[in-house]
């Protein structure tokens, strides 16, 4: 944990937990009953950037990069953990990861170039894709990225190209689809037998792999990778998944002698969002998943592969939070109010793509009684756009601030143009003090591509 962690404590969600932090907060503010996150007055913040406004914590980040070091890296040996960059990512945060010594996954040519522009260390970068382009594999084996994880088995044809007439070695992992049921939202599923990821884990397909890799030139076969689903909440999944990696692993070995020496177990851990979820500590998976491949290791006889972690959300999504504008109130009679902010589906997709449900509170009435429940709507064009139904606040009146709580994962980097909304500003706060790291976008902006 940071040394300024307990000092800097982000401030999170849940309705129970939100009553005993409106105290600390009232104490740390002397009862000014503005929402403090991560050592800031929000209101203030909200003033000085205008809304919509991403704010994270570094501080929060660096607490999870640390615990990821303390239970996984150096409790177990031969182990490496990357981000996964697409739950969020700017130069700022790729710089984070650089600097905190992790490796970073991408999965396309505009997430590697990101990691190229703050100099990442190239070999630490693990790059996925359903349907890498020639270019973009062009650009990761020019710059000599650590890992690709094929996905089909015609990516190997181009890696085998583009190695060769350089002649270098790519380094590369399959992906495999274990064929397994994941209790999560079905858009965010990806283990399955019937998904547009991976090499399925039939015979056939994983005969003709292993016999691609024995001919190939200029790559070189580290072993597998699985990604079961996203926001998982117990480690069950993650452990059916290495059991049946581990038949595999026997198989190619009794089969081919091919030795898997790394298996990449993506990431997927799931976070706290509101009353119903939890983030577990970090160890309630690596733990089980690193027990379950040294048995199944021991039992076949085969020697323990480096193992990879790719954790995403669990490592940013409660590091942010986003500030809105309260505008329009309209108040339905016996039906429902509608709150409508100045953001919504443009920078949080993810109520309407997924039915995700998020916190919100009023910033600047923290210490303030909350009233009956009411509907928090975006400004799109769209009826779909509703942040969140039914929340409970104080009064709420125009100009108030609504801070939505745990979108540091896939909010900025799912956020859209749509009806040419400009996207928020990003801001970083270390131990109390805020820097922009992303500006605010602009009406030019918006026009700069169109001729
Ligand atoms: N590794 C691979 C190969 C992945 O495909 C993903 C996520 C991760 C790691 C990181 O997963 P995480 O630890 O963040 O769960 N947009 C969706 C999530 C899509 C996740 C896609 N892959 C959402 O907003 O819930």
């Amino acid at each position: 944990m940071g040394s300024n962690a307990g000092k800097y404590r982000v401030i999170l969600g849940t309705n129970l937990a939100l009553y005993k932090r409106q105290e600390l907060i009232a104490k740390e503010m002397k009862g000014m009953g503005n929402l403090i996150f991560a050592g800031c007055d929000t209101v203030e913040l909200a003033k000085k950037y205008g809304t919509p406004l991403y704010l994270m914590s570094e501080d929060y980040i660096i607490d999870r990069l640390n615990e990821i070091k303390e239970s996984f890296l150096n409790k177990y040996q031969d182990t490496i953990a990357v981000y996964a960059s697409k739950a969020f990512l700017t130069k700022e945060m790729a710089r984070i990861i650089k600097r905190e010594g992790l490796g970073i996954d991408v999965v396309s040519g505009g997430e590697l170039y990101t990691a190229l522009q703050v100099d990442f260390p190239m070999d630490k970068v693990i790059f996925h894709g359903n349907n890498k382009t020639y270019e973009e594999l062009e650009l990761a084996i020019d710059n000599d990225v650590g890992r690709i994880v094929v996905d089909y088995m015609e990516e190997i044809d181009m890696i085998e190209e583009i190695a060769g007439k350089r002649n270098k070695t790519a380094h590369i992992l399959f992906r495999i689809s274990p064929g397994l049921d994941i209790h999560t939202h079905k858009y965010i599923q990806t283990g399955q037998l019937d998904s547009k990821f991976g090499i399925p884990l039939t015979e056939k397909t994983i005969n003709r792999a292993m016999e691609r890799t024995l001919f190939a030139k200029n790559i070189d076969f580290l072993g597998f990778h699985f990604h079961i689903g996203s926001q998982l909440s117990d480690n069950e999944n993650h452990i059916q998944a290495i059991k049946i990696m581990a038949d595999l692993m026997k198989d190619i070995k009794d089969k081919y002698g091919i030795v898997t020496r790394e298996l990449n177990t993506g990431g997927g851990y799931g976070i706290h969002y509101s009353d119903h979820e939890s983030r577990k500590p970090l160890s309630y998976f690596t733990d089980r998943i690193m027990s379950e491949i040294e048995n199944a290791c021991q039992e076949y006889g085969l020697v323990r592969p480096l193992v990879i972690i790719e954790p995403g959300r669990w490592v940013v999504g409660e590091s942010g939070i986003t500030l809105y504008t309260v505008g329009a109130i309209k108040e339905i009679p016996e039906i429902r109010t509608y709150v409508s902010v100045d953001g919504g589906m443009p920078d949080n997709p993810r109520p309407s793509l997924y039915g995700a449900k998020y916190e919100g509170v009023l910033a600047n009435k923290l210490g303030e009684e909350a009233r009956d429940p009411v509907t928090i709507a975006g400004k799109c064009c769209e009826s779909g756009d509703i942040l969140i139904w039914d929340l409970r606040l104080p009064r709420v009146e125009k100009g108030d601030i609504l801070a939505v709580l745990s979108t540091g994962a896939y909010n900025y980097s799912m956020s859209s143009n749509y009806n040419r909304i400009p996207r928020p500003a990003v801001v970083m706060i270390r131990e109390g003090k805020d820097r922009l790291i992303v500006k605010r976008e602009t009406y030019e902006d918006l026009l700069r591509n169109d001729i």
